[in-house]
């Protein structure tokens, strides 16, 4: 049997198949699963308009779960010499079912299946991704809330500037990830729309019905124009990417923070011992290596879109091999920022702070400004006040009064985390999972 769906006369040059075929045996395996479920509902359509009896339908469905079932247990694979995950289960098909599995490739193309593929795994990532982001921002909610009485210096230039808090310093994280989050409804919303039936990017002269496909993949709507659905290759890819890499911002700099003020310089923050690693020369070793890991793969996934667009620029419409290279970087990029997602919630919430940090004189000139502000409530001009407490700091003749009223929204004693979690809310109850969960269910026939 041909292990090439195209193969007919002649013979593939094997350094040639070797260069085209690239990576896609083992990055397919990803996409295995979600490969299944789009011929689970072609099939389906297939039947509704005539293509296959009911008979060729329910062998080609049982088949289909059995190997669903291989590719859940873990035993799946691409066998040598077979290009693609699409080839497999073709190939799989027709080993068992003969004509009937030769049938199931009736108007689609792997164009529209790898489409079908992305957007499903993609679909079912961002939806960890969201989760994942949901737990990291409870986590620094809570942290704040704990510590929202404890004061830290903020810094400007890294200069010692104004009176910050422990409560600010988590809740900002908290407030970036319901920013990114936005960003990740709005790449799940792009994502959840149906491009199988474009086939190979400019549809098929068989009746197909692609409302019933969408609405078996539980997809919120299509691609309606073919030619779209193939120019979304890429764009799609790129525009989620972005998403990801807004969240990578966020926990890249929550790291740098955090390995800055865990150094004795600063000593604002302790990570549990548990969570350091050790030198193999000085005894003394508690380095936060995983921070600086996370910050690094985090920088890397800020790259990401730029490395997809450099890929895909300037390809004019239809379908291009260039796009198969775009799988290596963004199949991978989910992996890596879950685990970063969940190393730095692990740590968050057991992280340590410094509850006596103002107690050194070096912080003293950070409250300046509240000197500066006292004085111009008591009607002292801000312009003269400033230039007195700037003489008495340059004279030594500074004493810091060091409670701290601020009331305004967002401030050290008004941290709006209420409004921060509302904000998350109203965004999280915007994305519906359920309806992807509950079709893909119905497919395997769960
Ligand atoms: N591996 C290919 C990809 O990822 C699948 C589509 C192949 N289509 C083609 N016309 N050669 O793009």
């Amino acid at each position: 049997m041909a292990k090439k769906l195209w193969e007919k006369n002649t013979e593939v040059n094997p350094e040639i198949e070797r260069f085209t075929v690239g990576r896609d045996r083992e990055l397919d395996l990803l996409l295995a699963r979600y490969d299944v479920l789009g011929s689970l509902a072609h099939s389906t359509m297939l039947q509704s308009i005539g293509m296959l009896t009911s008979d060729e339908m329910k062998s080609l469905h049982n088949e289909l779960r059995n190997i669903y079932g291989t590719i859940e247990k873990g035993d799946f694979i691409i066998e040598e010499g077979v290009e693609d995950v699409h080839s497999q289960v073709e190939l799989m098909l027709t080993r068992t079912l003969g004509d009937t599995g030769k049938k199931i490739h009736s108007g689609r193309s792997r164009n529209d299946q790898v489409l079908v593929d992305l957007k499903l795994f993609t679909r079912h990532e961002l939806q960890c991704v969201c989760e994942a982001v949901k737990e990291l921002f409870d986590t620094l909610i809570a942290q704040s809330e704990r510590h929202k009485d404890v004061l830290m210096p903020g810094y400007t230039h890294l200069q010692v500037a104004m009176p910050s808090s422990f409560g600010l310093w988590f809740g900002a994280y908290a407030e970036s990830l319901a920013d990114d989050m936005l960003f990740l409804q709005a790449a799940y919303r792009m994502c959840n729309r149906n491009p199988l039936g474009s086939a190979a990017g400019y549809g098929s002269s068989f009746p197909l019905n692609r409302q019933m496909t969408t609405e078996l993949l539980g997809f919120d709507s299509m691609n309606y124009n073919v030619v779209y659905a193939q120019m979304g290759r890429g764009k799609c890819e790129k525009n989620i990417a972005f998403a990801l890499a807004s969240v990578a911002g966020t926990l890249a700099k929550l790291a740098f923070d955090a390995c800055m003020f865990n150094s004795q310089n600063f000593g604002f923050v302790r990570l549990p011992a548990e969570c350091t690693t050790g030198s193999s020369i000085m005894p003394h070793k508690k380095n936060p290596d995983v921070f600086e890991l996370l910050r690094a793969k985090c920088n890397r996934l800020q790259a990401l879109p730029n490395d997809i667009l450099l890929i895909m620029n300037n390809l004019p419409v239809g379908y291009f091999r260039d796009l198969q290279i775009i799988k290596e970087l963004f199949l991978p990029a989910f992996e890596s920022l879950k685990e970063c997602i969940a190393m730095a919630t692990y740590i968050v919430q057991r992280i340590e702070v410094n509850k006596d940090i103002l107690a050194d004189s070096r912080y003293d000139a950070m409250f300046s400004v509240e000197e500066v502000n006292r004085l111009a409530t008591e009607g002292m001009p801000f312009r003269d006040a400033y230039k007195k407490v700037g003489l008495d700091i340059e004279a030594g003749n500074f004493t810091p009064r060091k409670e701290i009223k601020h009331t305004h929204e967002g401030s050290i004693g008004n941290l709006c985390n209420r409004e921060i979690c509302a904000l998350m809310e109203s965004i999280c109850s915007g994305m519906d999972f359920g309806k992807a969960n509950r079709a893909e269910k119905a497919l395997i026939g769960r």
